[in-house]
């Protein structure tokens, strides 16, 4: 159901081609999954995108605020298939959505199609507006679009097999843990010390919460009263500049020439990710936070991170040391190093370094941590690093 009856052979053949697209990714295993992307005309939820757009698999950009940074979007199908094969969401279940687009509701109320329920939330009455008034044109009058604050869920329809979160949390909202049903699950984009990854989190018995999968990635930031921002912390005006949470504290350390540098003996391919490295010194240094530099500062040398653009940073007791790297035995390898400035440079530098040379050794390649995720005030935590956001104690379980 839901697709139009008299929308174009040519919108048809660039959906089937954005499956293809999908599958060839890798992100789009389930027949299911893959049945919603070819049934749901993505080009209704973007009016103005021309056609070709709206099958490329890409985000569409809907609305930015004042400074031109981009508040609300038709997410990337790549992301939207992602987090549906992480939902597993089954024929009959109730969903609720938080932050509404359109598109996905429609592609939830395929999968939980006959008897089902979608509901969708936005804080933002323009985008309600739009995604009910594309929700009816596709046929898919059955969501209901509500505007509300999603950190409170939305009690109306709870509980909840599936709650998914489409913008980025800083914390589990304890009204998500509340509205779900007995063995239901919370797929969300969290981001703790600069690393966001979509967790699929099953509810235990106890009340907790445990990952059954992450995927790297990145959403707009949540609006509204409780929503917590990234905090800038000025290194070097606008050029050189440290993101750390919003309840980090985290001074602004000095710059003083080079630097000291530990090289580690760690080598990485030029295009390998850095994001498990990024998550293990996350987790293993509470004063973690992301140094970006502008190209100005980079050609000046005031930083020399390992990419372009920065990248992983410790910073404490006004010293910070920061991932760089130099070339390696080949062209398509560097080494990494630790700089370090300030008054505890070496020690920071070996202290990094040593994590560097963990992960490489222990963690390099395995999967990502399980999460764990406890309220605040639970007495007996597992064991392990923890990350504290505003409700809840998230314990990333490494493989080791
Ligand atoms: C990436 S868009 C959602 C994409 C959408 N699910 C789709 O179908 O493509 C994120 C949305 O979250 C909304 N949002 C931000 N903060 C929110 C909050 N506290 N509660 C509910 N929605 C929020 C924004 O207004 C924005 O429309």
């Amino acid at each position: 159901m839901g697709a139009l009856g008299n929308e174009s052979e040519y919108a048809a053949a660039l959906r089937a081609g954005l499956v293809v697209g999908l599958r060839k990714q890798g992100v789009l295993s389930d027949a299911r999954v893959a049945d919603a992307f070819a049934t749901v005309p993505r080009h209704v939820f973007v009016p103005g995108v021309a056609v070709e757009a709206a099958y490329a698999d890409d985000v569409v950009l809907m609305k930015q605020d004042g400074a031109g940074v981009a508040i609300s979007s038709v997410s990337q199908p790549s992301i939207v298939a992602l987090m549906l094969e992480q939902a597993g969401v089954e024929p009959g279940q109730r969903v609720l959505e938080v932050g509404s687009g359109g598109y996905n509701a429609a592609l939830l109320w395929e999968l939980v199609t006959p008897n089902g329920a979608v509901t969708t939330v936005d804080i933002d009455g323009e985008v309600t507006e739009r995604a009910g008034a594309t929700l009816r044109t596709a046929g898919y009058d059955g969501v209901e679009v509500v505007r509300a604050d999603g950190v409170e869920g939305w009690k109306g329809n709870a509980p909840y097999d599936r709650i998914v979160v489409t913008v980025t949390a800083a914390d589990v909202a304890p009204a998500w843990v509340d509205q779900l049903a007995v063995g239901g699950r919370i797929v969300a984009p969290l981001r703790v010390r600069g690393q966001t990854r979509s967790l699929a989190l099953d509810l235990q018995p106890d009340g907790s919460l445990r990952s059954r999968s992450s995927v790297n990635c990145g959403f707009v930031a949540m609006q509204g009263p409780r929503a917590e921002y990234e905090r800038a912390v000025r290194v070097v005006g606008d050029d050189v500049v440290l993101r750390t949470d919003q309840d980090q504290e985290i001074e602004a350390p000095v710059l003083d020439g080079p630097g000291f540098v530990r090289w580690t003996r760690v080598l990485m391919d030029r295009d390998e990710p850095f994001c498990q490295l990024d998550l293990w010194l996350a987790s293993v240094f509470e004063e973690y936070c992301v140094l970006a530099a502008s190209r100005a500062a980079v050609k000046r040398r005031l930083v020399r991170p390992a990419l372009r653009w920065g990248g992983a940073a410790v910073a404490k007791d006004g010293s910070i040391a920061y991932l760089t790297s130099q070339a390696g035995p080949k062209r398509n390898l560097v080494e990494l190093g630790v700089r370090a400035h300030g008054p505890s440079a070496v020690l920071l530098a070996e202290e990094v370094a040593g994590q560097v040379r963990h992960w490489d050794s222990v963690l390099r390649g395995g999967p990502d941590p399980v999460f764990l995720v406890h309220p605040a005030s639970t007495p007996d935590l597992p064991e392990g690093p923890h990350f504290r956001t505003r409700n809840c104690v998230v314990t990333p379980i490494w493989a080791h």
